[in-house]
């Protein structure tokens, strides 16, 4: 089958960016639960940032950063819950088998430390969830995720397609995939626990052609940890992205080893069509506070509240597996 560019770039939004397209009753819908679950949003914000003041880092192992002043305290709360959607695929990076359980992923890849500090509400009851399965995956300082080394983050992605020869048809279904190497890096998976809450070290992401700066993430609510260290889950699936306010990201990708990606220019957040889609009624934007209290490009700590659906619809789950189709 042959497509033009320009059906491409909108089959690939469409099809690994958001299969379905949102109605605008299912964005009313999710703007109404991110509402009513507003003020239990607000409390467990506050009670994360209490639980970080007091216990943040202690015996955090080979950390060897450390907290210098009191953290200070984020001075506007989110009460925004992104809520996730089991509709939406993982678009063309998501590689199961290299998404490992562990609670910090940097693998020393250069850059700016990120802590995420995630919390996960049942949207139903606007109550936290234990033991879901938060599952994080983002491009390197210069644009490049890992498993999938082999290809360059600057080559637009119908361009990319055609000079590997692959069938859009074939990747959407799943027949034919990206992934060119074994490398983990940039991938990790932890649990929340007992108050829905999970964090994840990293290292802040920089940007690849076309998009704007983003984290990939998926909760799984149903979940088993296997013998050979993966995962199986159950056919719960969320899906979404996380995004940085502009202003961060500038500062940020001033610094080494950021600037010195110079071959494309940074896709805004305001002219990302997945953000666009995203934050129409609900917020898929960390908050954020500096690490040290002072100064954003010695680390940062960005929080989020991740709204999951535990009884809805399900997409193609798995982890372990291909990517889902
Ligand atoms: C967040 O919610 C709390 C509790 O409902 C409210 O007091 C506060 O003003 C809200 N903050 C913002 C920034 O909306
Ligand atoms: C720290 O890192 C070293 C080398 O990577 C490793 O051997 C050691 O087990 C780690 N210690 C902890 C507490 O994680
Ligand atoms: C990002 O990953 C790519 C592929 O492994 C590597 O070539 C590049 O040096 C990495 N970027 C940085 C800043 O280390
Ligand atoms: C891990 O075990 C599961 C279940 O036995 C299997 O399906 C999967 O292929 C294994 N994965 C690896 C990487 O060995």
């Amino acid at each position: 089958m042959k497509f033009s560019a320009v059906a491409i770039t909108s089959l690939l939004s469409f099809a690994l960016a958001h299969p379905e397209v949102l109605s605008i009753r299912e964005l009313q819908r999710r703007s109404a639960i991110s509402k009513r679950c507003e003020a239990t949003a607000a409390n467990f914000n506050r009670k994360r940032m209490a639980k970080r003041t007091t216990k943040r880092w202690a015996g955090a192992g080979n950390t060897t950063y450390q907290i210098q002043t009191e953290a200070p305290y984020y001075n506007s709360i989110q009460n925004d819950t992104c809520v996730l959607t089991p509709t939406v695929t993982g678009g063309p990076y998501i590689w199961p088998r290299s998404q490992t359980l562990r609670q910090d992923m940097s693998e020393s890849q250069p850059g700016v430390p990120l802590w995420m500090d995630i919390g996960v509400l049942d949207v139903n009851t606007c109550e936290p969830l234990p033991n879901v399965l938060v599952n994080l995956w983002h491009c390197n300082a210069t644009g490049s995720y890992s498993s999938f080394t082999g290809r360059s983050p600057n080559t637009p992605f119908e361009q990319l397609l055609e000079e590997v020869g692959i069938d859009i048809a074939d990747l959407i279904s799943g027949k034919a995939d990206l992934h060119t190497d074994e490398t983990t890096f940039l991938r990790g998976m932890w649990p929340t626990n007992a108050e829905g809450m999970m964090e994840m070290k990293t290292t802040f992401p920089g940007f690849y052609v076309e998009r704007a700066i983003h984290i990939h993430v998926q909760a799984y609510t149903d979940w088993t940890l296997l013998e050979n260290g993966t995962v199986s889950s159950g056919n719960i699936v969320s899906t979404g992205q996380l995004f940085f306010d502009e202003d961060l990201s500038s500062q940020i990708m001033a610094l080494e080893p950021y600037s010195s990606h110079t071959e494309i220019d940074r896709t805004l957040n305001s002219v990302d069509s997945i953000f666009a889609g995203e934050s129409n009624g609900y917020n898929p934007v960390m908050s954020v506070i500096p690490a040290d209290g002072e100064d954003y490009t010695n680390g940062v700590i960005g929080y989020i509240t991740l709204g999951v659906d535990p009884t809805g619809a399900s997409s193609s789950g798995g982890s372990g597996g291909p990517p889902p189709s």
